[in-house]
């Protein structure tokens, strides 16, 4: 997507075992939007392939010796596994030509990068492949570091994918490749002036969230008519007219967005102790995070970022320049409006929240206990790797707490597992709402959100 001209290695055969079909993917005139949108997202290759199936096979020739030595050289499937750990892939459950959900692979084994890059993965504690999962075991600097070393090949321009695994500098991309566009998205070769921006590591934001919202992204700057604004992950494609073309596709992809539904909580809840906590919440959460059940209202409240308290970075790093030409692009032109100094950020909602662990827009924080409890907060973290280890008490992640970062002499992809919350942008303060509540109380908002 966004090593638009990478050449292409020619096929050597896919080695990849078929991916078993899950879900079935409806398309044509008989089927509904959503249904359409759901087929756009799983069989269309909106952009170039990065990779092709050789290439991904080859990919282990460049880790480091503890990655080689995991390979089982006896189990032909075991390569491919040990990369889908290492970049932090899942299982598609369509079939996708032994690609992973991440990749579109094309009858030519061309890889081309999906929106369930960032916007697919696998659920904690269940391990299940899910569109709209954020995926947050993604370490996509590891991916395009191994990709350069085995090619050579260097992007059209400098760009840190990610500073920490989950994470991803995507807002980033986005300025970049939008100011080498001109409003109606053609290639412009003198950047727009964009003023000062920041690399910062963000969290993405569970696709099942998107019916209840009036405003996209985290600080809500985006209102009106989202068809075109969830369209900037096309911009690897280098032609504008191209891109401007997928708008029907994409009108599709958001029917199909809304109809997402949070996964439920698969363990235990004690109904006696969660019927406890909705009053809690309602009485203590409420206000900003509304109200569930058949009658429930979600106020898609922006909370200012000195009252919630969380990292800043996200606010500030952005600069106001980039929102403006937004604005003015072919993206917005439609109707859509773009809040150009959005003073703090959205309260999500808390529907399936035990699945979205870690937690706050940079996901620095691992539990909601976490949440609820400023010295239940890691400062440094590094996540438990087995997909189905689950902190059913705290809710959230099982990771291992430590007393230092990685030693700056580490591998990057080594480097990238800990969680370092004293980093720009990765700052784990703040949301001091539910610090005053007893341990009891704690313990039945905790129960109560399971079952939202
Ligand atoms: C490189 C990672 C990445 C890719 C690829 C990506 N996204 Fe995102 N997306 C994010 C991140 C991170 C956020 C949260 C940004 C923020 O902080 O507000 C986000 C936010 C969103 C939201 C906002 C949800 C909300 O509730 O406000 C939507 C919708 C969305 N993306 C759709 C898409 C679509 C459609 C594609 C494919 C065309 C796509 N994204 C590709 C990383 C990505
Ligand atoms: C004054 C408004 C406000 C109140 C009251 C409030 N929150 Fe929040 N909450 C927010 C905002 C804003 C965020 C997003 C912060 C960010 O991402 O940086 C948030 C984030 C969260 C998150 C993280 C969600 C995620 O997926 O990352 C959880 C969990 C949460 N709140 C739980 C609670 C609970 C439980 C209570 C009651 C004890 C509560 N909040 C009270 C505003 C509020």
């Amino acid at each position: 997507m966004f090593v638009r001209s990478l050449r292409l290695i020619a096929l050597l055969g896919c080695a990849c075992v078929a991916a078993a079909l899950f879900i079935s993917v409806r398309s044509g005139a008989e089927a509904t939007p959503a249904e359409r949108g759901l087929h756009n997202l799983t069989h269309r290759a909106y952009g170039a392939p990065i990779m092709t199936d050789a290439l991904f096979a080859r990919l282990s020739s460049v880790w480091e010796p503890e990655w080689k030595a995991k390979v089982d050289a006896n189990d032909p499937a075991s390569a491919r596994r040990v990369a889908f750990e290492r970049y932090g892939f899942s299982e598609a459950a369509w079939d996708n030509r032994g690609g992973p959900m991440q990749f579109l692979v094309t009858p030519q084994g061309g890889w081309v990068q999906t929106c369930m890059l960032c916007h697919g993965g696998r659920v904690p504690g269940t391990g299940e492949s899910r569109i709209g999962m954020p995926n947050t075991e993604l370490d996509m600097q590891t991916l395009y570091d191994d990709i350069t070393r085995m090619t050579g090949f260097k992007g059209p321009f400098p760009l840190l994918f990610s500073m920490s695994r989950g994470r991803t500098n995507a807002f980033i991309f986005s300025l970049e490749l939008l100011r080498r566009r001109n409003e109606d998205l053609s290639r412009r070769n003198d950047p727009a002036p964009m003023g000062d921006y920041r690399d910062m590591d963000l969290d993405p934001i569970p696709w099942w969230h998107l019916k209840k919202k009036t405003a996209l992204y985290v600080d809500g700057t985006v209102r009106g008519d989202f068809a075109r604004p969830i369209m900037q992950f096309t911009m690897g494609e280098p032609d504008g007219a191209k891109i401007r073309s997928w708008e029907s596709d994409f009108r599709d992809v958001l029917a199909y967005l809304k109809t997402i539904e949070a996964p439920k909580y698969p363990f235990p809840v004690d109904r006696r102790l969660a019927d406890e906590g909705r009053s809690v919440f309602n009485r203590t959460c409420a206000e900003c995070h509304g109200t569930y059940g058949a009658q429930g209202k979600y106020p898609n409240r922006v909370v200012p970022v000195d009252v919630v308290g969380t990292d800043s970075l996200r606010l500030t790093g952005l600069p106001r320049e980039f929102r403006a030409y937004f604005q003015k692009t072919w993206f917005a032109a439609n109707d859509s409006h773009t809040v150009e100094d959005p003073p703090g950020y959205v309260a999500p909602p808390l529907d399936g929240v035990w699945a979205s662990a870690p937690y706050f827009h940079n996901g620095s924080v691992p539990t909601v206990y976490g949440v609820l409890t400023a010295e239940a907060r890691p400062k440094y973290f590094r996540r438990a790797s087995d997909i189905k280890a689950y902190d059913e008490k705290n809710l959230g992640l099982k990771y291992e707490a430590l007393s230092a970062p990685a030693p700056t002499d580490a591998p990057g992809e080594a480097r990238r597992r800990v969680i370092d919350t004293t980093l720009p942008g990765l700052g784990n303060g703040g949301h001091h709402f539910g610090f005053k509540l007893s341990e009891r109380q704690k313990r039945q908002v905790i129960e109560y959100l399971k079952t939202l």
